[in-house]
């Protein structure tokens, strides 16, 4: 429980999750977020972690703090984001345990799962076969993180918990077209072809893939209720997934944000592209269980983020 009063300290607070854990904090009334920017705490530095960690004494800890990129940049650049990662998590999770931090929460991500894994995804398949080869260092910091808090919370009998999130998407999420996620490619995408007035936008594989999208707002919210109600059980997976449990199809999407953002042309499907995985789905049963099942349809969560890209980026 996050008592009214805590001091939290949010790390990471300025990206697409750190900024949602942000507004619903605040939302609830918490008035003591404690935060600095990369600039201010580099959290690969261990000394300057460890001394603010000592003097400003935070309560709860978030950790949504990361080295995140996209595929290229995942497969380009795998070095920087194994040691980036490792060092943030590292020193977060080992300066919290030295001033007896009462709970902390990291943030990891669906891509720690087998590359095969059965679908829907659970808690349990985590380690149960061969990663995706893209992003796999990525992905063995982010079990290491983990690791690290089960081992902790062993050990030293921590309270060092971790959410699991699918894709995600929302206010504040990177629409750059070299580097950004499908949902908001998609929307700049077809705003720009509307804009240009092109009859045609072409896409990439078959549109034949499943995929699962969360609105960053829910995901903060869930993580909320997981800081309230959930303990790191003494057996078992001390994280859980946090997704909508419902996919839907590339194409279904493509076709829901080119109607949102009122783009009337064709869309080409060049199926030369590889497609990916066919499914990629969280089983959120455990998050249910423990009381959370609040996601807004995709439709409703897209047609805000569309309104936020509207509003504060595109280009009129
Ligand atoms: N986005 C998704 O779809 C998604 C899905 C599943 C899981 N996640 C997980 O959620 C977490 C956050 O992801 P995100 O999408 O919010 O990332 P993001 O938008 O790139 O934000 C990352 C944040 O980390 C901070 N940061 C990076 N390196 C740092 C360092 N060395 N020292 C201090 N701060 C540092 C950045 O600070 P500055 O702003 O000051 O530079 C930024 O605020 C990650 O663990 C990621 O795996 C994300």
């Amino acid at each position: 429980m996050i008592e009214p009063g805590s001091k939290i300290y949010l790390a990471g607070h300025r990206g697409l999750v750190g900024s949602a854990l942000h507004r619903r904090l605040s939302a609830a009334g918490h008035e003591q977020i404690l935060v600095r920017t990369h600039a201010e705490l580099d959290l690969t530095n261990q000394a300057a972690t460890n001394d603010f960690f000592h003097s400003e004494q935070p309560d709860h800890v978030i950790l949504a703090a990361a080295k995140v990129g996209g595929i290229h940049a995942n497969d380009t650049y795998p070095g920087d984001f194994i040691r980036d990662n490792l060092q943030i998590q590292t020193n977060v999770i080992e300066a919290a345990r030295q001033i007896s931090v009462k709970k902390l929460l990291f943030l990891g991500s669906s891509c720690i799962y087998p590359k095969h894994a059965p679908q829907p995804m659970r808690e349990e398949h985590l380690l149960t076969g061969p990663l995706e080869p893209t992003n796999e260092a990525y992905a063995i910091a982010k079990i290491a993180g983990l690791m690290m808090c089960r081992s902790y919370n062993r050990q030293y009998g921590t309270n060092f918990i971790a959410a699991m999130p699918t894709n995600l998407y929302g206010p504040g999420d990177n629409f750059d077209l070299e580097t950004s996620h499908v949902l908001p490619a998609l929307i700049r995408k077809f705003h720009e072809a509307k804009q240009a007035g092109r009859s045609e936008v072409e896409l990439w594989g078959t549109g034949s893939p499943r995929r699962e999208f969360m609105h960053v707002d829910d995901l903060a919210d869930a993580c909320v209720h997981l800081l309230n109600q959930f303990d790191a059980p003494t057996e078992g997976p001390q994280f859980v997934n946090v997704g909508t449990g419902v996919d839907i199809t590339i194409r279904e999407l493509a076709e829901l944000i080119a109607n949102v953002v009122g783009y009337s042309g064709g869309l080409r499907w060049n199926t030369d592209m590889p497609d990916g995985t066919p499914r990629k789905l969280l089983d959120v049963s455990r998050l249910h269980a423990l009381g959370w099942d609040n996601a807004r349809p995709t439709e409703e969560g897209v047609r805000e983020t569309c309104a936020w890209y509207l509003e504060n980026l595109a280009m009129s």
